[in-house]
């Protein structure tokens, strides 16, 4: 049981992204759900498969002219970038959001996103 422990918390600081916890991050999740719904219409982009997407690609959506241009397709990085300070990760974005702070909170909020389809 040690071991196991101590061979879980080695492969956590080995690589984080493998003891994020989407289930604790569709909870972080609820802060930005009154934009980021699943259907057209809302205050934001639909979120469902957003990792390999284009940056500001959706059809459904008028994004601002700095998401469009980003020109990045989105991948964990880039998320959890975005999540941390979205004006620095995309400057002139409109989303009216500050950022978290907490690198346990993006990690699991990051790996709830990536499961949306
Ligand atoms: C108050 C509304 C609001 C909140 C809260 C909000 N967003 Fe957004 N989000 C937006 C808007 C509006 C855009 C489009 C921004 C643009 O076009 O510059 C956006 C864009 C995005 C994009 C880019 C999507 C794409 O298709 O390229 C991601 C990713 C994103 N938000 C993630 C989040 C996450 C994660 C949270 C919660 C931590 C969050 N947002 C909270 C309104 C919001």
């Amino acid at each position: 049981m040690m071991r196991f422990a101590l061979a879980a918390a080695v492969i956590c600081l080995a690589a984080p992204a493998l003891c994020a916890d989407a289930a604790r991050g569709k909870e972080v999740f609820q802060a930005c759900a009154a934009c980021h719904g699943d259907k057209g219409g809302d205050l934001g982009p639909s979120l469902a498969g957003v990792i390999g997407r284009k940056a500001g690609s959706r059809e459904d959506f008028r994004y601002s002219g700095p998401m469009m241009r980003a020109g990045f397709t989105w991948d964990e990085t880039r998320l959890k970038a975005f999540i941390r300070d979205p004006q620095e990760a995309v400057r002139g974005t409109r989303m009216p959001f500050g950022g978290l702070d907490s690198a346990a909170d993006i990690d699991d909020l990051a790996a709830y996103i990536g499961a949306l389809k």
